[in-house]
């Protein structure tokens, strides 16, 4: 999978491509993540990216050309023939979820855009992207966050890049049920100690547990997931 950052602080998203699980996954050849700077697009001196908005108001709007241009340098222009999917992080944008973002995972190429300042100019919306993405109903000073955010959630669903494919299997969402609670050694601390059934070895009766955890974990914090079935979320 290939990903593209359309962006105006690069070294926001740098570290991200070179530590942990991504880092792995870009070196060995599983994920292929470019940052590229907007300031690159412009061609005035003073590299603009930014001017006020028409009609008045606080705050600064992206311009279009530099963005469109930056776009259609990677993805090309939109329509049928477009192989990207170019996905531009809002707040107005649909809410990621782990439906899409397993649909996501099997792209071969995305492009995000990040907006800063107050949004970006309607005519990048309706030019150059094909989908809005928002993290969650709270505003962020920018898309960087977000951008990094829908990567990790996207390719640690594409294989090959977690270690082992059962944990994506069986935690939270993925199986429309948050997961109950987890254990290591020692057996007992602070007086609290792990549940028999975990250190019993009978593993029919560990699965039975954990899906009884499961349901009661999901039940008391989040009955609203009870009841749909899996890649059902509502859209
Ligand atoms: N940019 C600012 N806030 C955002 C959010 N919640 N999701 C996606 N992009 C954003």
């Amino acid at each position: 999978m290939r990903i593209d950052v359309i962006t105006i602080f690069p070294g926001l998203i740098e570290p991200f491509r070179t530590t942990s699980l991504l880092g792995a996954a870009c070196r060995d050849g599983i994920v292929e993540l470019v940052v590229h700077d907007l300031r690159e697009f412009t061609k005035d001196r003073h590299r603009t990216v930014d001017d006020t908005p028409y009609g008045g108001g606080p705050g600064m709007v992206m311009r279009p050309e530099p963005l469109i241009e930056a776009i259609e340098a990677l993805a090309g222009p939109k329509g049928e023939t477009r192989k990207a999917r170019v996905l531009l992080l809002s707040p107005q944008g649909r809410r990621l979820d782990q439906g899409w973002a397993q649909e996501l995972a099997r792209e071969e190429h995305l492009v995000l855009v990040c907006g800063r300042y107050e949004g970006v100019d309607q005519r990048v919306i309706e030019i150059a992207v094909d989908e809005e993405v928002s993290i969650g109903d709270y505003v962020l000073a920018g898309g960087e966050l977000p951008a990094l955010v829908l990567i990790e959630a996207v390719t640690r669903l594409v294989p090959g890049v977690m270690g082992n494919p059962e944990s994506a299997e069986a935690e939270s969402f993925q199986t429309g049920m948050l997961e109950g609670p987890q254990f290591t050694r020692p057996a007992e601390y602070r007086g609290i100690e792990v549940p028999a059934v975990l250190r019993s070895g009978d593993h029919q009766a560990i699965a039975r547990w954990r899906a009884e955890q499961a349901h009661a974990v999901t039940k008391r914090r989040r009955p609203d997931l009870l009841g749909r079935g899996r890649g059902e979320e509502e859209r």
